[in-house]
């Protein structure tokens, strides 16, 4: 039986980089998720007689999400949904089982890195048919139909069961409870060389794989451990936890601390490898060597063919815009296309949609190609071990050989967390009202040669985004980036990305922090970055 519900528009259910990210508690409250399921709904004409995929990654308040979004697809007459069992999805499988079923879209419960628990982050993204985020007209739909909510609907029954694979159904809705983990590995099986791989893990090539008690551990279990035959040992907290065990699940040296001291220690593995909350981002570890996202898609780009899925060559590759140009080296030297989007994965959905990409990435830790439309920290991983199984050098081999071929991007990220909104806002004001005169400055050692308030226009639908960041480039080679996150939940981030080539064959083992120094300092030099935030040094530094 529907009930409806009668309801005001909640403020601030505005979807950012990667869908609506809150407090859990502010999920939690009477209405907020119905609200925004039902705006959902309203915003892509509804889901009556439509197939949805439905899944998260275990956080806390992931089980009681999926029960009400269960009964407001019912309502809302929705012919099926699809759902992980337990409720449990990564995002990377969610995005392949739409496409696999030709659902018409899906929701994702996850606020990625974010932590999780009672006091941690929550978060809803919707997918659309081609298994990618929602484009920003379908997100600005749904913000628009959050602001003028009256009612909602929700099919009234307990709670099913979904514990246990099989069909069920709620009111006139199919449920189909499904394996998480079997189609993702599977697909996993088509794109690459396993029994490479295998063979490489039996030659005694070890790993280790941080799934920081988020959704990775079953599917690294099933894929590394039963299909490649890695030790169980591989594996490092790899049990999901509501509230991933207090931890941070981002993978970066900062809060993968342990597996980065490990490779780094003396009886380090060949190859270490994290994931984050919801499975989409990816860290690459060697022994000794820590591999920057950037450098990690460069060195994928360029060894692609290697890898079954990918032998047929590569089509185009893009990057976001902040991250470093170590891609466009490589597509400049292969003769491939090679694009810059803004920030979020949601813009590089066309360019594989359009078949102009293959490869995709952004410094954050997302990797990918057009398997799916989400990363995929897995597939990474994976791509990984297929380049070192068929190349047969350790990591740190591989990344010296690329520099000397395609030169060094020094790279790192600065990110200033939970500064008061309006100094940042400022801050960026401020420039960006500076930047058409900029060029020809000198700051310290660096001149500037652009500045731009990055603005991208889709090639594929000729749609316009702008203000994604301010880009200065500078005339010795280096270039910055200052931009605003999108997927925080309290106060503000300001994310300060820093870049520096070095052509080789010199200069190509420094430090990255001391490499990076005079765009550091042209930086402060700039902006006035410390004093305007009262900070001295960035929270955390990648
Ligand atoms: C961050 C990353 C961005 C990524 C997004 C979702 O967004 O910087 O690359 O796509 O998370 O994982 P931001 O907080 O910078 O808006
Ligand atoms: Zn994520």
């Amino acid at each position: 039986m529907i009930t409806t519900i009668a309801t005001t528009p909640i403020s601030g259910q505005k979807p950012g980089t990667s869908g609506l990210r809150k407090k859990t508690a502010v999920f939690c409250q009477p209405g907020y998720l119905e609200n925004f399921v039902q705006s959902i709904w309203n915003g892509i004409g509804g889901v009556q007689g439509k197939v949805l995929v439905l899944g998260g990654d275990g956080r806390f308040f992931n089980d009681r999400a999926v029960q009400i979004i269960l009964r407001m697809a019912a309502a809302a007459g929705a012919a099926r949904v699809i759902v992980g069992q337990g409720g449990l999805l990564s995002t990377p499988a969610a995005s392949h089982l739409i496409r696999l079923h030709k659902a018409d879209g899906g929701i994702i419960l996850s606020a990625s890195h974010n932590p999780g628990g009672a006091d941690g982050d929550f978060g809803i993204k919707y997918n659309t048919a081609n298994g990618g985020p929602a484009p920003e007209p379908v997100t600005k739909a749904i913000y628009r139909a959050t602001q003028s909510l009256t009612s909602y609907q929700i099919w009234q029954s307990g709670d099913l069961d979904i514990s246990v694979p099989g069909r069920q159904h709620l009111g006139p809705m199919a449920v189909d409870v499904i394996d998480p983990v079997a189609d993702y590995a599977a697909l996993m099986e088509q794109i690459f060389d396993f029994a490479a791989i295998r063979a490489l893990f039996a030659s005694g090539f070890q790993i280790s794989f941080d799934a920081m008690h988020a959704i990775t551990g079953p599917y690294a279990r099933e894929i590394l451990v039963h299909r490649l035959g890695a030790p169980e040992s591989t594996l490092r907290n790899a049990i999901p936890l509501p509230d991933f065990g207090g931890g941070h699940p981002d993978p970066n040296p900062v809060w993968a601390r342990d597996l980065v001291d490990s490779l780094m220690g003396p009886d380090a593995p060949d190859f270490g490898a994290a994931s984050d909350g919801d499975g989409d981002r990816n860290m690459i570890l060697g022994r000794g060597v820590y591999v920057t996202p950037s450098d990690s898609l460069a060195v994928i780009a360029a060894n692609a063919h290697l890898v079954p899925g990918y032998a047929q060559g590569l089509a185009g590759v893009a990057r976001s815009m902040p991250s470093s140009a170590a891609l466009d080296a490589v597509a400049q030297v292969r003769g491939l296309p090679c694009y810059a989007t803004p920030t979020g994965w949601k813009f590089f959905g066309n360019l594989l949609d359009a078949g102009r990409a293959t490869l995709c990435g952004e410094e954050s830790a997302g990797t990918g190609s057009d398997h799916i439309r989400e990363k995929d920290g897995l597939w990474a991983v994976l791509m990984w071990l297929n380049i070192l199984a068929r190349r047969g050098q350790s990591v740190a081999q591989i990344m010296a050989t690329h520099w000397q071929e395609f030169g060094r991007h020094y790279y790192s990220r600065h990110d200033y967390e939970e500064v008061e909104a309006q100094a940042a806002e400022s801050l960026l004001a401020d420039l960006r009202a500076r930047l058409e005169g900029l060029p020809g400055q000198r700051f310290g050692a660096l001149t500037v040669q652009l500045a731009e308030d990055f603005a991208y226009a889709d090639p594929v639908d000729g749609s316009v985004t702008a203000g994604q960041g301010l880009q200065i480039s500078f005339a010795e080679g280096a270039r910055l980036v200052l931009r605003l996150s999108g997927t925080g939940t309290a106060g503000a981030t300001l994310r300060v990305y820093l870049e520096r080539y070095a052509p080789g064959p010199d200069g190509l083992h420094h430090d990255p922090q001391a490499a990076l120094g005079p765009v550091i300092a042209a930086c402060e030099k700039m902006t006035g970055l410390s004093a305007r935030l009262g900070r001295a040094k960035p929270d955390i530094v990648t």
